[in-house]
Formats: C-alpha cells, structure tokens, sequence
C-alpha cells in the first residue's frame, strides 16, 4: 500500500493482484462502455464555484440518513462476488465501514452471510436484496435481515435480464467457466491471487447454502445461477414493503416517474444508479437524471446516488445537485483487492480527506451549506434544465 495517495492508485494495485479475468469482471461495463465513461464525465462537466473569506477552520461533513448521523457522506454500494477478489472481503469491507462510521451495503451475490453481518455491523451493515425466481427464497432472506438486526433492505431493480458484458464473453466467464488457455497462462501472473484460489476454489455462497440441494461451493454457486434473473414488477416492491419495517430503498430508480410510483409504494428512500453502467449501455449517468428525480419527489423520499465517483468533489457535487448521500463499488473493491481491511479503510479515508479538503476550499463548514448555488455547468452532458425539460417530456407517456 505504499506510495498510495489516490483511489486510482488503489485501481492500479488491485489490477496487478487480479488475473485479467477477474479485473475485467470488477472494471467492465456493457458493449461499448459509453455508460462507463459517461458516469464518470459528468462529474466533469461540473465545476464548483469558490466562497471565500469564510471560516473553515473547524468542517464537518457527518451526514444524518433513515435517522442516523453517518461520519462522512460516502457508504459502500453492494458488490457481488467480492470474495473472489479477496477472500473474505465482504467482511473486511464492512468492517472498514462501521470504523469509518458509514454504511454498507452487503449484496445478494455475497460471499458472507447476512447473520454475520448482523453480528459485525448491525449499525452500519444494510442488505440489499435480488429477487430470486422461487420467491420463498427473497422472503426468507427479508425475514433474516431482519432477524440479523439489519436496519435497511435495498432493493435491485435494476437486472430485468443479463447484460452484454462482453469483457466476460472474450474472457470465458460464466457458469460454467470457459476458461481459454491464454486466460489460464495469464492468472499464472498473479502468484498470490492463484495461491488463493487453490487453497479455496470457488468462492462460497453463504447467503444460499441452506436454500441449495448441495452444501458445496460449486453446487450452491450453480444453484443462485438457476435464481437469477427473476422477473421483478412493482408487485414485488408492493410485497417487499409489506413484509419489511424497516428503511427500504430501491436501487437503480433512474426515471422521475419510477420515483413517484415507489414513493406512492412507501418507498423511504431512492439509490439513483445505473449500476455502475454495467447494465444498459446506452443509459444517462446517474447525476444527469438526479435533478429531475430531485424535482419529481423533492423531500419526499431519501435521495442517494452512485456512479462514476473518484475523488472526495465528486461526492460534493452529487451533494450540491440535489443528493442526500453517495456509494461508492469500485473504489472499495480496489481497496480491499489490494489491501484487505486496510486498503479499503484506507479508500473510504481518501474520500474522507478530499472531501475535507474541497469543503475548505469551497466554503463550505458543513454538509447543509451544499446546493445548486455552489456549481456552474460546463457542457451540455451535465444536469441542466434543458435536459429535465426533455425528460420530463418522456414522462408525461404515464406510468408503465
Ligand atoms: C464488481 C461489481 C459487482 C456489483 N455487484 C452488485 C450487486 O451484487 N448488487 C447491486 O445492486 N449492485 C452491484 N454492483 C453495482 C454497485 O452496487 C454500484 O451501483 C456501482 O458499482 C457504482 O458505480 P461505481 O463502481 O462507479 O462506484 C456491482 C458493481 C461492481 C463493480
């Protein structure tokens, strides 16, 4: 971890640990991977206009979410599978995140348990749930969060079917793997990752070992893949609401007229994410669609977002444009690919500290001095009203 100043060098460490194959998996988008770097530039288009003559000796930017004050305005959004980066990464991660005072998010492909995240992190730990196609599974796993002590069930909704991740095609992933030789020669470069991986082959399930004919890894992972894809309706959120009393968040809402349908559901709060651009690939960035949810739903409903952000002012502007709060998958992946524990404590205290810095440097003491005052756009990608208008145009053709 020496010499780590930014997340990009987390990026760097983490892609020389993995074998392509799984590097690929982390950093893919879809097709031509214009979501990708769309997610990303938005955040460039915008430029944060300076206050000065400000006090900012003394900058707070704890964060208060569903009734809880957060240390810092950044959680960890849900990453499948991360124990195949790491072993027990999930774990680590959301170890990181209750030192940090910030949520996590555990995902529905774990490789944890629910249980042992209540044990470790009921303040911090919230699961997020995929509909599975037997639908006594998703509700056992509501009842076991709650049994768990969790506070917040997220709801995916956006993975209506596979997406073209042709990174994974080239790369032979899949169940079941077809692994070329190439890709089999280049894992050989990463000694400590194989090392890992012969000592503990398939990462394990834990979250579906009881549902799974077999209580191996290979028959459990085989099994969640007869699960995926279930088809998901408003029904299912109609459902989900009923059974769970906790906070419940939708994520992947990105239209303005999902958002008021969920909020008139009882929806608490909105994760505005296009997956981190793995899903549809010729989708808008999450922070070019937030005004116009921000204007359909106002203060009604939690706005969150997730999406492209690397560096602590891309949280503040998220902020700034009409966000509560922000997650963050990559980063945290990085982190702990390449440190453990650490290295992902050591991602969420990169953020941390640029967000420090850039409220010193804007003018800014405390979270409730962000808004739209403080941003100016530079380009037509960024979140402006002509692009509301156009959206709002699309949804006046009602709900589906
Ligand atoms: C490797 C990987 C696995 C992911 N797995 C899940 C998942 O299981 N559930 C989910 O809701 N989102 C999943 N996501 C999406 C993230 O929760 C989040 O929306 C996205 O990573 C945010 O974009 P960012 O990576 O640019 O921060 C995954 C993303 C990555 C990179």
């Amino acid at each position: 971890m020496h010499g780590v100043v930014n997340i990009d060098d987390l990026r760097k460490l983490a892609k020389k640990r993995l074998p392509k194959i799984a590097y690929d998996f982390i950093e893919g988008g879809t097709d031509d991977e214009v979501a990708l770097t769309t997610n990303e530039q938005a955040f460039r288009q915008a430029r944060i206009v300076p206050r000065y003559l400000v006090d900012v000796t003394v900058r707070d930017q704890s964060t208060t979410l569903f009734g809880r004050t957060y240390s810092s305005p950044i959680g960890i959004a849900p990453t499948g599978l991360a124990g195949l980066f790491r072993r027990g990464a999930d774990l680590m991660l959301a170890q990181a995140a209750r030192d940090a005072n910030v949520p996590f998010i555990m995902s529905g492909s774990s490789t944890a348990s629910i249980e042992a995240l209540g044990k470790l992190a009921p303040d911090h730990g919230w699961y997020q749930l995929y509909s599975a196609k037997d639908q006594s599974i998703s509700e056992d796993m509501i009842k076991r969060a709650g049994d768990a002590g969790l506070k917040t069930l997220v709801f995916t909704v956006d993975v209506p079917e596979g997406s073209n991740r042709e990174r994974n095609t080239r790369n032979g992933w899949g169940r079941p793997l077809k692994l070329t030789w190439s890709t089999r020669l280049e894992a050989l470069k990463h000694p400590a990752w194989m090392l890992e991986w012969l000592r503990h082959g398939t990462p394990y399930f834990d979250n579906w070992a009881k549902y799974a004919p077999a209580n191996d890894a290979n028959s459990i992972a085989d099994f969640v893949a007869t699960q995926n894809r279930a088809p998901m309706t408003w029904k299912h959120v109609e459902r989900y609401r009923e059974l769970w009393k906790g906070n419940f968040v939708l994520k992947g809402i990105m239209h303005p007229d999902d958002a008021v349908r969920a909020h008139s559901l009882g929806v608490d709060g909105i994760m505005v994410s296009n997956h981190g651009a793995r899903q549809l690939d010729r989708a808008p960035s999450p922070l070019q669609v937030l005004p116009a949810v921000r204007d359909a739903v106002g203060d009604k409903m939690t706005l969150m977002l997730d999406g492209g952000i690397r560096r602590g002012f891309d949280a503040l502007i998220a902020l700034c444009t009409g966000a509560k709060f922000c997650f963050v998958g990559r980063p945290t992946l990085y982190g702990v690919t390449a440190g453990g524990r650490p290295g992902a404590a050591m991602a969420l205290s990169i953020f941390r500290r640029e967000i420090d810095i850039s409220m010193a440097q804007m003018g800014a003491t405390c979270i409730a001095d962000l808004g739209p005052q403080c941003l100016m756009w530079n380009d037509e990608a960024g979140p402006r009203t002509t692009e509301l208008r156009s959206l709002k145009r699309v949804s006046h053709g009602g709900e589906r």
